[in-house]
């Protein structure tokens, strides 16, 4: 059939997808680039964004996991404050707003239910709202008053993955372009940056086998799995989390390194995966005493870590790149880890039980 066509030499969306990250990239680098290579970016945008006093991210699944990692790099690039917030949870459950806010609906589909339920709600309101979105033309970008782009072509597996690291990477432009409108002095210069990603992502996707080792050794017969991590790496585990339950069926959960101690460790017995990152030089000390400590309860532990960070023993080691980056090549080698799981349990990897791409129903 036609989907056979599309997918070309792979077996799956999904882990075609995967591979396409890197052109991704570097199709955003073009789309979000001038003549003389500088951002280019809608002055609508600038000024909204130059106006805001707070930033409300608000998403699902996996678009709010890319929202999480884009609240930190607007606050810590364009110094504005940033809450990301869960739509279905907004809705009816709604802070009290900032005098001059701006929303940032994140969306791969354009199309979710839950977060047209706040746009409709923040209309009324009479506040501002962007749409970073996969789909020109969908309804929360024809809803909201700006939208930028992600350019990543159709995603067709049901599991996000281009989509995701598209997010960051626009998110990442768009706190740029919203720091040089504000006057804010930056030696970060995303264009360039993203393209060194592109070039790790084409190394981790190079690096299959490796994951396929690992989701065997690790994910083909357990009952449940954690990831952790701290600071990014701890979104990034929330992500690889999802990535893994919804197409493998293995009950996962991300988790913050320090906030284990406080309850989630009583749950580590012998045998049980635990996947850690290790990307963020501020915490590395601290994450690989989380392994320790879970190691030493009897955890099978799996480090992936980042060039200058790497210890023996680390099963994956990411190519360096900028540290405000980091998700956008960590996630690479989770998605992967959990597309094999899911081969290694005879999932249907593309069309997993219970969902649907996009959810349009509250
Ligand atoms: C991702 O793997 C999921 N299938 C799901 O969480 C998804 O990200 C969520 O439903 C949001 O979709 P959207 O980005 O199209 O709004």
């Amino acid at each position: 059939d036609a989907s056979d066509i599309e997918k070309g030499t792979y077996p799956h969306f999904m882990l075609k997808e995967i591979d396409e990250q890197p052109f991704v990239m570097r199709n955003i680098i073009n789309q979000y680039q001038n003549e003389n290579g500088d951002l280019k970016l809608d002055d609508d945008i600038r000024a909204a964004m130059k106006e805001a006093d707070r930033v409300y991210i608000i998403a699902c699944g996996t678009s709010y996991h890319a929202g999480l990692v884009g609240k930190q790099l607007i606050e810590n690039i364009a110094n504005i404050p940033v809450e990301a917030h869960i739509a279905s949870e907004f809705v009816y459950n709604m802070p009290l707003l900032s005098e001059k806010p701006l929303f940032i609906f994140i969306s791969q589909s354009g199309e979710t239910a839950d977060s047209r339920a706040v746009l409709v709600e923040v209309k009324r309101l009479g506040h501002k709202a962007l749409t970073i979105t996969n789909v020109p033309g969908s309804t929360l970008s024809r809803e909201a008053n700006y939208t930028l782009n992600l350019y990543a072509g159709p995603e067709i597996a049901v599991a996000s993955t281009k989509a995701y690291t598209a997010q960051i990477a626009v998110l990442a432009i768009l706190a740029v372009d919203s720091a040089r409108a504000k006057g804010i002095e930056l030696d970060f210069n995303p264009l360039q940056e993203l393209a060194i990603v592109a070039n790790a992502m084409e190394v981790l996707c190079d690096q299959k086998e490796e994951m396929e080792k690992i989701a065997r050794e690790f994910l083909a017969v357990t009952r449940n799995a954690f990831f952790i991590g701290r600071a990014a790496d701890f979104y990034v585990c929330l992500e690889a989390a999802l990535k893994l339950k919804e197409i493998s069926y293995i009950q996962a959960e991300g988790f913050a390194g320090g906030e284990l101690k406080h309850g989630t460790i009583a749950l580590i017995e012998d045998g049980t995966p635990v996947i850690a990152l290790a990307t963020q030089e501020h915490v590395n000390l601290s994450i690989r005493g989380n392994v320790k400590e879970v190691a030493a309860r009897g955890a099978y532990t799996c480090v992936i870590s980042m060039d200058g960070l790497q210890e023996e023993g680390d099963r994956v080691v990411l190519p360096k790149i900028h540290p405000y980056l980091t998700p956008l090549v960590s996630v690479l080698p989770m998605q992967l880890i959990s597309y094999y799981a899911a081969l290694h349990r005879d999932c249907d990897v593309d069309k997993p039980r219970n969902l649907a791409k996009s959810v349009t129903v509250e």
